[in-house]
């Protein structure tokens, strides 16, 4: 925006309640998965009919809007977002969205093969796969039927086809052994990439299974310290996003932590996630919600419906509650996309 010749995009930019600047936003595509890892979803889980969700015209019409309320970046999950027709069109139209700097997807990576090339032609720079040990046998127990191949290739596709490669990994107690967060850590030493443990977080559904069986980032450092050596801090210790980085001695890449459950980052939160049904989920581990679709299906005018949206960013509560066990229930993680 130009105002007398000055630049002050940053009026346009969403704070919150609590001063935070809000510009990220997570778009899950559909809550439909073809896997259905332990930490994720219980094995019979039930998904919304596509009538439920909101239709690619209606879903870049609100991406329009975050960007003209100031949102640069985004990132489609599910889900898993590969599942979605027309994946690489709604990428290409969103890339082509003024303001938007930047779209990345979170993916198992399992049909990454074919998608990466058409993907990154379409404007994605990043990715982020799912892969929670290199061991064939445990990950097809992990994910309850998958195939590591698959996964390893969809990611090798990525890289060629020049996205930026980010590795998440949720260590389970009882799935993972000490061995798998070693090896994922190892793989930075000869790849540029990004290799984040995450500590698994309760909600809906698997609240209970997600508690019991956590392995908390202390227990995770220990492994890959133990097999590798010490993890250097990279930027300071100061936050990359979410993550909190280290280097292994030598490394090429760089080992993160996400330890929501044990060392929160809800001072520096910058995000807001629409699912695929329309509702605006304030906060990951909080069952706030806005529901978009419904107003966006009554005709509302852009000009109500950015105030809704500008609304409900002012809204975001601080903080989850795990430590007052406050756990979400009205939600699967599948559903809200990570
Ligand atoms: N806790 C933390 N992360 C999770 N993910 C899925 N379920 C959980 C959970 N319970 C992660 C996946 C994926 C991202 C979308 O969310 O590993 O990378
Ligand atoms: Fe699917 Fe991702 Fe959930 Fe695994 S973590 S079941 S791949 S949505």
């Amino acid at each position: 925006m130009l105002i007398f010749g000055l630049r002050i995009d940053f009026i346009a930019m969403p704070l919150d309640q609590h001063g935070r600047t809000i510009n990220y936003l997570r778009v899950s595509l559909t809550d439909a998965c073809n896997l259905r890892c332990v930490y994720c979803m219980p094995e019979q889980m039930a998904f919304r009919p596509g009538t439920a969700l909101l239709r690619d015209d209606e879903l870049l019409m609100l991406i329009g809007f975050f960007a003209e309320l100031g949102f640069e970046k985004i990132r489609f999950t599910g889900g898993e977002p590969t599942l979605r027709r027309n994946l690489v069109e709604l990428v290409r139209a969103t890339a082509a969205t003024p303001g938007i700097k930047s779209v990345g997807l979170t993916t198992n990576g399992i049909l990454l093969d074919y998608l990466a090339r058409p993907l990154r032609d379409a404007g994605l720079d990043r990715v982020n796969v799912s892969l929670d040990t290199l061991d064939e046998a445990r990950f097809r127990q992990i994910t309850r039927w998958g195939n590591l191949r698959d996964v390893l290739a969809g990611i090798e596709a990525a890289e060629r086809a020049g996205l930026r490669v980010k590795i998440n990994a949720v260590p389970v107690r009882g799935y993972n052994n000490n061995g798998d967060v070693a090896d994922l850590a190892r793989l930075t030493l000869d790849r540029k990439w990004q290799v984040r443990f995450i500590e698994m977080m309760p909600l809906g559904g698997i609240a209970q299974f997600q508690q019991t069986n956590v392995i908390t980032e202390t227990e995770i450092r220990q492994h890959i310290e133990n097999t590798l050596g010490p993890l250097v801090p990279e930027n300071d210790g100061q936050l990359d996003g979410e993550a909190r980085l280290y280097r292994l001695p030598k490394a090429k890449g760089t080992v993160g932590f996400i330890s929501s459950v044990s060392h929160p980052f809800c001072a520096g939160c910058n995000r807001m996630r629409l699912m695929a049904d329309g509702i605006l989920r304030l906060c990951l581990l909080r069952e706030n919600e806005v529901d978009l679709r419904k107003p966006v299906r009554a005709g509302w005018t852009a000009d109500r419906l950015k105030k809704l949206i500008r609304e409900s960013v002012h809204q975001k509560p601080w903080g989850h509650g795990l430590a007052e066990n406050k756990i979400a229930t009205n939600r699967a993680m599948s559903e809200i996309g990570g």
